[in-house]
């Protein structure tokens, strides 16, 4: 079973759609295995978002999601990775499909409401950065076979 980090971006906090962000994600059959509200810092953002160093978005990136406190979580769930992306929608809302996250809430791509990690070496790499592994917690769900086959 994969798991993957989810961030509710400083818009989707202060716009209050984080319940609809998380909701979203619960609904798809994804179960949540750790979650926090947190402030970043300017380090922790560049570590974060570090792949995008040098581009020349990466400063007002840094500058967006430090904004606001945002919400932090790992779901897990079957191909959690891809199912997140693509629950979320492309990068740009302009693109996004109706339906997505960023289709039905998101008009600028800098303002486009959720971060999911983009494969599974990045999803643990990132989870870590969030998360110890205390705060981690595997459960079972007795609905889980009504979602997961086998
Ligand atoms: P994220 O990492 O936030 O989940 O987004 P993503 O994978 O869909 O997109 P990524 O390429 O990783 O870009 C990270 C974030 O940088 C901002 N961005 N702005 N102005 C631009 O051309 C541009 N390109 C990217 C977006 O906020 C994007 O989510
Ligand atoms: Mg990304």
């Amino acid at each position: 079973m994969e798991r993957t980090l989810i961030l509710v971006k400083p818009d989707a906090m202060q716009r209050g759609l984080a319940g609809e962000v998380i909701s979203r994600l619960e609904r798809r059959g994804l179960k949540i295995v750790g979650m926090k509200l947190l402030h970043m810092d300017e380090t922790m953002a560049k570590k974060h978002y570090g792949i995008h160093e040098g581009k020349p978005f990466f400063n007002d990136l840094v500058e967006y999601i430090i904004s606001s406190p945002i919400i932090a979580a790992v779901f897990e769930g079957t191909k959690a990775v891809e199912l997140v992306r693509n629950t979320v929608g492309a990068t740009n809302p302009l693109d996004s499909a109706m339906g997505t996250i960023r289709g039905d809430f998101g008009m600028e791509i800098g303002r486009n409401l959720v971060h999911g990690s983009d494969s599974l070496e990045n999803a643990e790499k990132e989870i870590s950065l969030f998360f110890s592994s205390q705060e981690l917690v595997s459960y079972d769900r007795d609905i889980d076979r009504w979602i997961i086959e086998s």
